[in-house]
């Protein structure tokens, strides 16, 4: 039996890494996976890949109206919405002392504010469906600080904060929605690109990476894709509010 059967699952960073190999498992597992990114071209070629059970629909997730027409076009096309990815997001270096207003500003306005605009245009849409399951992801650095990442850490430490206020609010409101977030180590995404390419003394950052997980190696967005698979599905269904680690052992 498929584990999404007829669920309908919207995909913020649909288009790659860890959001794609999502889409990708969703249709697998009988689902239908609505994509929604910025990056139009790598959207669209996943979608025809994927057929007639996904849809690519553009979206910068700043914008609450670009939500709205997102979350329309999803129940319009599929007739109702069961599931939400927050997987858009972008990471950046930066420290307490070389983050300039508008860069914070940027990865805050992406990471948590898009996860806010996400939950809180879905919402009334999984109501309407008779429920149905959020998974938010944030990241090891939502856990713990890094000085390198300033404003990387805020934004996801504000996503697992957000999520856990919206499990306990639809959880107190009856809606039989559930929200989660997900925290990944080092995934092997274009997102890390540009830092494994970098040398790090005299290693390369591949390598330096790799060692910062007890697993010995970076993480794949398969790996993550199947927690996610599992908390979107009805095998989850007494988790919420709750943070979901997927890192090699980095945080033990
Ligand atoms: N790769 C890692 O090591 C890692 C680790 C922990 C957490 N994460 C998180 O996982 C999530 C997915 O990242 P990934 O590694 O798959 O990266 P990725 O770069 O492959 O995918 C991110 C996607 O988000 C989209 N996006 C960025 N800004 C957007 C915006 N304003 N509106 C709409 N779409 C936007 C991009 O176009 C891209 O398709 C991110 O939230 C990231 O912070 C990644």
């Amino acid at each position: 039996m498929p584990r999404l059967e007829n669920k309908v699952v919207l995909l913020s960073g649909g288009a790659s890494g860890i959001g794609a190999e999502s889409a990708r498992l969703v249709v697998r597992e009988g689902g239908k996976a609505v994509l929604a990114d910025r990056d139009e071209a790598k959207g669209r070629t996943l979608a025809a890949e994927l057929g007639d059970a996904a849809l690519f629909v553009p979206l910068d997730v700043t914008q609450e109206a670009g939500w709205q027409s997102a979350v329309a076009a999803s129940v319009e096309r599929f007739g109702g919405l069961h599931g939400l990815l927050n997987a858009a997001g972008v990471g950046v270096r930066n420290s307490i002392e070389d983050c300039t207003l508008a860069e914070y500003r940027r990865v805050n306005d992406i990471n948590a504010l898009g996860t806010f605009l996400g939950c809180k245009t879905a919402i009334p849409a999984l109501k309407q469906s008779g429920g149905g399951s959020i998974v938010n992801i944030s990241s090891v650095l939502g856990l713990r600080g890094a000085s390198y990442a300033m404003a990387y850490c805020a934004s996801k430490g504000a996503v697992r904060t957000l999520t856990k206020n919206v499990a306990l609010h639809c959880a107190q409101m009856k809606y039989n929605i559930r929200c989660n977030s997900v925290h990944p180590g080092y995934i092997d995404t274009p997102m890390i690109a540009p830092r494994l390419s970098q040398t790090v003394g005299n290693r390369s950052g591949r390598q330096d990476l790799e060692e910062l997980h007890p697993l010995g190696r970076l993480g794949r967005p398969e790996e993550v894709a199947n927690m996610i698979l599992f908390l979107l599905s009805d095998e989850s269904t007494f988790s919420t509010g709750s943070e979901f680690v997927c890192d090699g052992g980095l945080t033990a």
